[in-house]
């Protein structure tokens, strides 16, 4: 009798505890207290991320400290402020840097794809330059290897700006107000193509994101994220597999990778970093983006194809796009391959939300600037 109640009990703790667990899917973990314990400690302690062995892996982070201007270097960017704002430097007098890069918005302009010179709607959409200066090779496909030839391939797109570079310093000159402000970076008022593209990457350079809650987490203040916030965390670096290529302080590895969206051989049909290269690999491969302020600069991918978020981390869990691979496609070399650190995985709609909310604690507010007076 004694021992059938023994057995009862025993039975009914089991329950509970299996229930308690699938409450709380943290997957090795009993409770949200033993997951926050592994995590409010500093990150070489953390529990060890799930990674193949060709992510190029850097620990996630706290926000750097952005480059400091010289004092010397102030008045090149505050011209490189003006030019980035003036309209002048497209052939319309229409378009402006700032016309798509808007600091409400994040540095990014909430379009599924980029509308510039004549109304025309690129093939892109357009990211966010909030810590541009952390980046190697700029753009979707990396094209540019410096801020200076990213802005002179801006400057000249036929969708954005549409303005020939080489008669760019002349149409400047010509206007008077900007005399004064060249003198001051420059010592004296000469305009040329170099010094317009070094003064608006200097600009670029001091473009950055606000610390987030994240970073608080990061510094030890580990009332900063909530407990769906820190199990997003371990899942990110876990189950989820984010951290294979979004990695470091601004959760990317600054690599390319595939993830199923060329739309070979269809009107959309973009080729990505293989347009660089010219590598069969490379068909198809994207620049990793940062993940900082992401929840604030959709439409997502490379093309806006994903309205919402709930809808990006749906597809990660299934995989992402593997396209079908019809008979004539074969022996195609430049068959596009999705890249395989993307895996189905399992997540349940609790976990989704938790990779989300992590997301959340990514944000901050924009770095609002003061519009400049343009020169007349
Ligand atoms: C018509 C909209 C538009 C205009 C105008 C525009 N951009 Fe962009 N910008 C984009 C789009 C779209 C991309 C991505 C293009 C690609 O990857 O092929 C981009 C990419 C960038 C990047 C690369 C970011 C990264 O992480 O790789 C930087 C930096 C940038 N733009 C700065 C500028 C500056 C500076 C100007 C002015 C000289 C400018 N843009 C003008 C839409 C625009
Ligand atoms: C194989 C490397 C890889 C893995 C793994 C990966 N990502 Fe990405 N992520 C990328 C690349 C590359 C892009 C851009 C793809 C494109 O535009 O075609 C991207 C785009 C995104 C975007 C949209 C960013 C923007 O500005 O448009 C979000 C959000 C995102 N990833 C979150 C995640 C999350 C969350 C996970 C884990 C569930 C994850 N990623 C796993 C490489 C990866």
């Amino acid at each position: 009798m004694n021992r059938a109640i023994y057995l009862a009990i025993l039975l009914i703790t089991l329950l509970f505890l299996s229930f308690h667990r699938l409450d709380h899917t943290y997957s090795e973990y009993q409770s949200i207290e033993d997951l926050r314990r592994d995590y409010q400690r500093p990150s070489a302690l953390w529990p060890a991320p799930t990674l193949d062995s060709t992510a190029v892996f850097t620990e996630l982070g706290a926000i750097l400290s952005p480059p400091v201007l010289t004092e010397k270097e102030q008045p090149i960017a505050a011209l490189g402020k003006m030019l980035f704002y003036d309209p002048r430097l497209s052939s319309s007098n229409q378009i402006s840097c700032s016309t798509c890069h808007i600091d409400t918005a994040h540095w990014a302009d909430k379009q599924t794809l980029a509308v510039g010179h004549q109304g025309l709607v690129g093939t892109r959409n357009t990211p966010s330059i909030e810590n541009a200066w952390i980046q190697r090779e700029l753009f979707w496909d990396g094209r540019a290897n410096s801020l200076q030839e990213q802005q002179m391939m801006s400057i000249e797109n036929h969708v954005e700006m549409f303005q020939d570079i080489d008669e760019l310093p002349a149409k400047i000159a010509a206007i008077k107000g900007y005399k004064k402000h060249f003198k001051k970076a420059y010592g004296n008022s000469t305009v040329t193509k170099d010094r317009i593209l070094d003064a608006i990457a200097l600009f670029q350079k001091t473009i950055v994101s606000n610390p987030t809650p994240f970073d608080a987490f990061m510094k030890g203040d580990y009332t900063q994220l909530t407990d769906q916030q820190v199990h997003g965390l371990h899942l990110f670096r876990t189950k989820a597999r984010c951290i294979n290529c979004h990695s470091g302080p601004y959760f990317t590895d600054l690599q390319y990778h595939n993830e199923g969206f060329t739309f070979y051989k269809r009107k959309r049909e973009d080729l990505g970093r293989y347009n660089i290269t010219h590598k069969a690999a490379d068909v198809g491969k994207m620049k990793t983006p940062g993940l900082r302020n992401v929840l604030h600069t959709g439409p997502w991918f490379h093309q806006g194809i994903f309205p919402n978020i709930e809808s990006v981390i749906g597809m990660y869990n299934a995989g992402m796009n593997t396209p079908f691979r019809r008979e004539e496609y074969k022996h195609d070399t430049l068959f596009p391959i999705t890249s395989p650190l993307i895996k189905r995985l399992g997540l349940t709609k609790e976990e989704q939300r938790a990779i989300i909310a992590f997301l959340e604690s990514l944000s901050s507010e924009p770095m609002l600037i003061e519009k400049p007076k343009l020169p007349k």
